[in-house]
């Protein structure tokens, strides 16, 4: 049986924001072959940006305006509409999609989750479909470990394998970052999450009970509290492997720890995206700008963002 939903006359726009990771631990592995973790993410003041419009028939078409993106049916975009039409049962609601894609691709920054999780939010919109925010999350979960994420966004601890979320409740959107990254560079995240087991595996937590312990340490750790003058141990498991391999994250890094008043630097994900955290946009913008030609000497590209309390969300005039 096929369902009932409404068209909508006019296009819809939903902006999907890229994230961080402030804190990626890597616990221990899981039976499903991903890696239990412990995590911080945050959203951030760069976007794509993701416009729907209807099209007669059942047809999901995607258009980018950058080239190099796949528009394929690998795309997580095709795959998060395809679900919803299949799981509602939905025909006669053929779309068409269009991105602008402002995230760099294969960053560590989950743009494509972040596609995805725009496109579920704005399709729920656009569709009239009232799903409850409990089925997108589950949605969410069946695309990827950060789709979750980045339906909810803001700052969240996430845990399992990424897709179980805690909110935290702090104000820290005065704050913002530098984000730099190397454009011609990406980084396997399957590859380096491999890479580390086979470094770390031997020392990984074996029991939930161990597990549980290192979530309720870092659900109590001060820095979650964004106090001013606070220290922030930022932590990227992943930086220790992705690092030494590639000269693109070692140039960020280093470049980004000459920052005046930078607070914490690190990697973002499986990398190669870098950042430097800053207690104000305007320490932020002082510091990208007197530092650009550095960039640029490394080949780096780079964005002044600040921090966001939301996720994907449909676009308000
Ligand atoms: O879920 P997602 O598609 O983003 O994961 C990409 C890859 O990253 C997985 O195929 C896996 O190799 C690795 N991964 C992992 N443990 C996680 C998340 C991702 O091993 N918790």
């Amino acid at each position: 049986m096929t369902r009932n939903y409404s068209l909508s006359p006019e296009p819809l726009r939903v902006l999907a924001p890229a994230k961080i990771n402030l804190h990626l631990e890597i616990l221990g592995s899981r039976s499903d072959g991903f890696h239990e973790l412990a995590m911080v993410m945050q959203s951030i003041d760069l976007k794509d940006e993701i416009e729907f419009r209807h099209i007669d028939g059942n047809q999901i078409i995607l258009r980018c305006d950058d080239n190099t993106l796949s528009v394929g049916s690998d795309n997580l975009i095709i795959k998060a509409a395809k679900l919803m039409q299949r799981e509602e049962r939905l025909d006669g609601n053929g779309i068409e999609i269009y991105l602008k894609k402002r995230i760099p691709i294969g960053a560590g920054l989950a743009g494509g989750s972040s596609d995805a999780a725009a496109v579920l939010i704005g399709l729920n919109s656009f569709w009239d479909l009232h799903l409850q925010n409990n089925v997108l999350l589950d949605y969410a979960a069946i695309l990827g470990s950060d789709v979750p994420f980045c339906v909810k966004g803001g700052t969240q601890l996430c845990f399992g394998r990424g897709e179980k979320l805690e909110p935290l409740d702090v104000d820290n959107s005065s704050m913002a970052i530098v984000l730099v990254k190397d454009p011609n560079v990406s980084v396997s995240t399957p590859l380096a999450y491999k890479t580390y087991k086979e470094l770390n595996g031997s020392n990984y937590i074996n029991s939930e009970a161990g597990f549980e312990l290192r979530r309720q340490e870092l659900r109590n750790a001060s820095w979650l509290k964004f106090d001013r003058d606070t220290h922030f141990p930022l932590r990227n498991d992943l930086q220790k492997v992705v690092s030494p391999i590639t000269p693109a994250v070692q140039n960020a890094l280093n470049v980004l720890s000459e920052l005046p008043e930078a607070l914490s630097v690190a990697m973002s994900g499986s990398g190669p995206s870098c950042f430097a955290l800053f207690s104000n946009l305007e320490r932020a913008r002082a510091a990208r700008q007197d530092h650009l030609k550095s960039f640029s000497e490394f080949g780096l590209k780079s964005w002044c963002c600040s921090l966001r309390v939301d996720g994907a969300k449909i676009e308000s005039d």
